[in-house]
């Protein structure tokens, strides 16, 4: 019976261990290797203007830049877990590349050293986020 319970403890420890570097609990939207498209259905409601990613860009020179790097290529150096921050200048987006699944990254987090910033930001200021990640390489307009 202790045993039982002991067993139980640990595993209650590990699952909450992953779930708070998912932000704290698995919804329909949260970020998954190849895309999610329950994420990707969330419309941006912010217009990506020139005041929105100017925004944008101050949030990500505060709190991104350092894994990141200052031009997003990845190369900031900052990610004491190990992981390999993403760089924005590629095609490459590993979590899905639409506005909605980018979002959903940044506010639900992916990893030890991709946090949930959910808490940290507000939503408007992560969509401001998403315009500025996406203004580093020029995309093919989207009809
Ligand atoms: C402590 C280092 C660190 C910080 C700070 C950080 N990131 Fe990340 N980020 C990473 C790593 C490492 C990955 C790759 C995660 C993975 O493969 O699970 C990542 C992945 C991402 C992705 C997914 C990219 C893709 O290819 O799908 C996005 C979007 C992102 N970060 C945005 C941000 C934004 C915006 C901020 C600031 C609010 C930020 N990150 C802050 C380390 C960091």
């Amino acid at each position: 019976m202790a045993h039982a319970i002991l067993i139980l403890a640990f595993v209650l420890t590990c699952a909450s261990a992953w779930t708070s570097a998912q932000g704290g609990r698995i919804t329909a939207t949260t970020p998954k290797r190849g895309g999610n498209a329950a994420a990707a259905k969330v419309a941006n409601p912010v217009p990506a203007t020139v005041a929105s990613i100017a925004a944008g860009r101050k949030t990500y020179m505060l709190l991104c830049s350092r894994c990141h790097g200052p031009a997003g290529k990845g190369d900031g150096g900052g990610a004491g877990a190990g992981g390999q921050p993403a760089d924005f200048t590629d095609e490459v987006w590993e979590f899905g590349s639409s506005d909605g699944e980018i979002f959903a990254a940044i506010a639900e987090g992916t990893s030890a050293d991709m946090e949930s910033y959910a808490e940290r930001i507000a939503a408007p200021e992560i969509w401001n986020l998403v315009n500025y990640l996406r203004s580093l390489k020029p995309r093919p307009r989207r009809l």
